[in-house]
């Protein structure tokens, strides 16, 4: 019988995730059978993912990476509902809100109706980054957390992160950084997002997005230990005494292959793709624009711009993978599998739907 195949990568425009470094593939496969989650039995992928911490908060300026906490997570959603139920634990008041601009993921959502607490949304500004004032307005002696989008999911924009942090520290809140997607890309830009340019809390950084990691291998961080401390439960029948990750059973692969893949390609490798990626969303905003569409200018490399519905439709009917905005524009995520000349491939078949 003929294997079953995923689907290719050269017409995915759409997806946050990528294929995986080659070392990280195979680093996956020899950690397929490992469990992170029951540490004193899988010792050898347990300081494995000791080690995935320290590189995550390596990338993401941690003053003493070594000191930092956090675990490898089932990706972002997981990372944010962590956040969300860590500060709420902490928090003193019986009925706790958390911030969070409209541009946030999706996860939020779902984190505030698992764990019972209000959802503030906030507005952002005209360039899709979140308002300061407006966040101001919202918190209160109740807010739990503040929560900046460091490379949103929609736009790539960047939220003030430094202010944020500022106006929730004030409202005796804590701050959490979305950089799921964006943490791999911000060490190389002058954006100010992480542990060393403000006073963030926890972070939220997914190898199995801009990592090139194979999935599952999302990351949560936090500057201290209190704040897994505060996600912790007993754990009776195991040799550790206390768990703090949501899922119990976790995918060593995904621990395995993060590390491989930060190991082989931080940071020149991430740099170079980096680099390559801005280029490209680059050139394909510029062709966008010469062909008349309005483009929201990139500043991470993920392109929106606004097309027709018969030639967005026409996109998808020809095998592009492309999606769109809550707005309805077209949104292109240059990720590292995402080349020029897929990208000119693409704009050609645009040209002849346009014809
Ligand atoms: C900013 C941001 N946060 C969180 C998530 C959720 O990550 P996951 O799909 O790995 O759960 C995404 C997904 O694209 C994202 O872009």
């Amino acid at each position: 019988m003929q294997q079953p195949e995923p689907q290719s990568f050269d017409r995915v425009l759409s997806s946050m995730c990528t294929e995986p470094h080659p070392a990280a593939r195979e680093a996956a496969e020899r950690f397929l059978a490992t469990n992170p989650g029951d540490p004193a039995t899988y010792e050898a992928v347990a300081s494995l993912e000791e080690r995935a911490i320290e590189l995550l908060a390596t990338l993401a300026d941690h003053p003493s990476p070594t000191d930092a906490a956090g675990y490898v997570t089932s990706g972002g959603t997981e990372a944010n509902v962590q956040a969300v139920r860590s500060a709420r634990n902490r928090h003193d008041a019986n009925d706790v809100n958390v911030v969070v601009p409209e541009s946030g993921h999706f996860s939020f959502h779902k984190a505030a109706e698992m764990l019972g607490v209000e959802l503030r949304t906030v507005p952002v500004d005209d360039d899709h980054r979140t308002r300061a004032d407006a966040v101001a307005a919202a918190v209160d002696t109740s807010t739990a957390l503040v929560v900046g989008v460091a490379g949103s999911t929609e736009y790539g924009r960047v939220d003030p992160i430094p202010a944020l942090a500022e106006i929730a520290h004030d409202a005796g809140a804590l701050m959490h950084v979305d950089a799921a997607w964006g943490g791999f890309v911000l060490p190389f830009t002058d954006g100010e997002w992480s542990f060393g340019d403000a006073a963030v809390d926890t972070l939220t950084i997914d190898p199995h997005k801009f990592g090139q990691a194979p999935v599952p291998a999302g990351g949560l961080l936090a500057r201290d230990a209190a704040a897994l401390d505060a996600l912790a439960v007993d754990t009776p029948y195991l040799e550790t005494r206390s768990q703090a990750t949501l899922t119990g059973t976790r995918s060593g692969a995904g621990v395995a292959g993060a590390v491989a893949a930060m190991e082989v390609l931080w940071p020149d490798g991430y740099r170079d793709a980096v680099e390559r990626a801005g280029d490209n969303a680059e050139w394909l905003a510029a062709a966008l624009a010469d062909r008349g569409y309005d483009v929201v200018e990139p500043s991470l490399p993920l392109v929106a711009a606004r097309l027709p519905e018969s030639e967005f439709d026409a996109l998808r009917e020809a095998g592009w993978k492309v999606s769109r905005t809550a707005n309805g524009e077209l949104r292109v995520v240059c990720m590292p599998h995402v080349t020029r000349s897929s990208l000119q491939a693409f704009v050609a078949d645009l040209d002849r739907i346009r014809d």
